[in-house]
């Protein structure tokens, strides 16, 4: 789906000393990092998210655990399960979201493009789906 993408997380890895992954702004991902935040001690099985972005890109990757990422642009929907480290999902703007923890003490990080603003998310699936009505049908003029 448009703005929805997986990212396959450059990695250098090493039986002895262990593996590093990487990733550069503007490079592997689409955008410039201004913000970066990761959810953690989030119970087993317990939902985030629930909300979209007006404008905010984000790349999430899950380093520890495991997450189920459902997405849906009003349109098309997508479920994604990020298993490994060196998966990543880069999400552009007006992309709905729900995050469900799959395994205990998981941990998602996410690094955003802009700072934290509450104005850009839409929180109500009824606005999203009327957010994403407009955009489709100005689309399609
Ligand atoms: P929120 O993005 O709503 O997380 P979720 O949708 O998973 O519940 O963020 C939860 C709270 O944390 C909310 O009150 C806003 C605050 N917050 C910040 O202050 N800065 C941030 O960068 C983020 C992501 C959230």
């Amino acid at each position: 789906m448009k703005n929805v993408n997986i990212l396959e997380i450059k990695t250098v890895k090493d039986e002895k000393r262990g593996d590093l992954l990487f990733f550069e702004a503007e490079r592997d991902i689409p955008f410039l990092i201004k913000r970066f935040y990761c959810l953690y001690n989030v119970d087993e099985y317990a939902i985030r998210g629930y909300h979209a972005h007006k404008s905010l890109k984000q790349f999430m990757f899950c380093p520890y655990g495991e997450v189920e990422i459902y997405l849906t642009n009003g349109f098309e929907e997508e479920q994604i399960r990020l298993t490994e480290a060196s998966i990543g999902i880069i999400i552009e703007e007006g992309i709905w979201r729900e995050i469900k923890f799959i395994k205990e003490n998981s941990v998602l990080c996410v690094a955003a493009s802009e700072y934290y603003n509450e104005d850009d998310y839409i929180r109500d699936y009824k606005q999203f789906i009327e957010f994403t009505n407009g955009k489709y049908n100005e689309g399609k003029k």
